[in-house]
């Protein structure tokens, strides 16, 4: 992901956001993921068509395994799709690499986000900024936006010693410094404690009130889900649901108590 970030990097210097049109969006049609393995031939994901407009928040939710983070790999291509074509402001990405898609401004948070020994927080913030160089306070404030205290971060190394949740806060940080146009984040509650995930739904307030990026974000939490403008869930590679917030949330919090309308598909 650091040559990712490094050539997102460098070509954000001629990159001007003012071009960006107002029917800017992500247009997924007909995709599908399928592997073959020693369980034999399985469909991941099955026809798959979507549309999501610029500066939206969509919230991915359904079931484990239902296809989530297949279907947010296969748009950062981190994974490439049986069938199907991507399109990213009208331009077809599906053949694009990672590098490609991140020079075009779209970012992605993983599950488990990878470490990196030997690097400390201030430098993967400055590698991942499109400024040539990145202000102490700027570096802070990505920080703070996550929940994390500036002064205890910037020199650690991004390494075994960090718990699960710090790296998972230190990526996100990461990913609001490359200002991206599309930011994808794969479950970003997990393994962060209450406070800091209030604070971290703040900044997705925040970010989705300012129309400054369009959000993708895999989640279950009520929190984030009251944010979203659309929720979609994904179930057996299938979109099976979709709707705004109030009217998907009763559904859901009506599933967390053991009625689960939402992994019924509709007839
Ligand atoms: N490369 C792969 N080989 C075999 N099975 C896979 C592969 N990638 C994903 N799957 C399966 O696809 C299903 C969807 O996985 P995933 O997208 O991670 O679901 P979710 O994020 O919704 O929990 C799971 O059953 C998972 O085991
Ligand atoms: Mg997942």
């Amino acid at each position: 992901m650091l040559i990712a970030m490094n050539a997102w990097q460098n070509s954000m210097a001629g990159r001007n956001r003012e071009q960006s049109k107002e029917n800017d969006m992500l247009e997924l049609r007909d995709l599908c993921y399928s592997v073959d393995d020693r369980a034999g031939a399985q469909d991941i994901l099955n026809h798959i068509s979507l549309t999501i407009p610029d500066n939206q928040l969509t919230v991915f939710t359904g079931p484990n395994g239902g296809g989530k983070t297949t279907l947010a790999k296969v748009i950062m291509g981190l994974v490439q799709p049986s069938e199907g074509t991507i399109l990213w402001n009208g331009q077809d990405i599906t053949g694009l690499s990672i590098t490609e898609r991140a020079r075009l401004g779209i970012s992605y948070g993983f599950q488990q986000p990878p470490r990196f020994k030997g690097i400390k927080v201030r430098d993967l913030l400055g590698i991942a900024s499109p400024k040539k160089l990145l202000s102490k306070m700027d570096a802070c404030s990505f920080l703070t936006q996550v929940g994390l205290c500036a002064n205890d971060y910037l020199n650690r190394e991004v390494d075994a010693s960090l718990s699960g949740g710090e790296v998972k806060r230190i990526e996100i940080a990461t990913i609001l410094a490359r200002e991206p146009s599309l930011m994808i984040l794969d479950e970003p509650e997990a393994g962060i404690d209450l406070w800091s995930f209030a604070r971290l739904t703040e900044t997705f307030r925040e970010i989705h009130k300012q129309s400054s990026c369009t959000m993708i974000i895999i989640s279950h939490q009520e929190r984030i889900i009251s944010l979203a403008d659309n929720v979609i869930v994904v179930d057996h590679g299938e979109i099976t649901r979709q709707g705004s917030a109030e009217e998907m949330l009763p559904a859901i919090v009506s599933g967390t108590l053991g009625d689960c309308p939402m992994i019924q598909k509709e007839d």
